[in-house]
């Protein structure tokens, strides 16, 4: 079993597609393990993607997670790290595969409904970021 950390981003939560992207989840047969609606500060998203704060995008993306509420998932499934980045789609939604979420709720780069953790590394920081000290359900 894996578990990843995913976001339905404020642009996805603001359009009412929470519902839609958890039955696509659950129909995956992903476990939710863990469920939280938060509304991040601009510092909170500054931590959360550390990794890309030499990245010209950085001041753009961060204001733009913490503009409204968003929902941080604890996933679980074998291989869910791989398999939840193949249900979202290419992080730029016009190249994602139809029927993907971002293809079909994303509407550019950076409002892109979702975020997926890319390694296993990352998952355990993101993860730890928002569920620090929850036991998580199924643990
Ligand atoms: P996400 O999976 O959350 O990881 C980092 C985010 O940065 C990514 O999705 C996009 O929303 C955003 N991003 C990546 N590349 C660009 C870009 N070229 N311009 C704007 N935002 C980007």
């Amino acid at each position: 079993m894996e578990r990843t950390l995913a976001i339905i981003k404020p642009d996805a939560v603001a359009a009412r597609h929470v519902g839609a992207v958890v039955e696509r989840i659950e129909s995956a047969g992903f476990e939710i393990r863990a469920m939280r609606l938060v509304r991040l500060s601009q510092a909170d998203a500054e931590g959360f993607y550390a990794v890309h704060r030499e990245r010209p995008f950085f001041g753009s993306l961060t204001a733009f997670m913490s503009s409204g509420p968003a929902v941080v998932l604890a996933l679980e499934a074998p291989d869910a790290i791989r398999r939840w980045r193949t249900l979202m789609g290419a992080t730029d939604p016009a190249k994602a595969e139809p029927g993907t979420i971002r293809r079909d709720f994303g509407a550019s780069i950076e409002h892109n409904a979702t975020h997926g953790s890319d390694a296993a590394e990352t998952a355990a920081f993101e993860l730890a970021y928002f569920f620090a000290g929850v036991t998580l359900a199924g643990a």
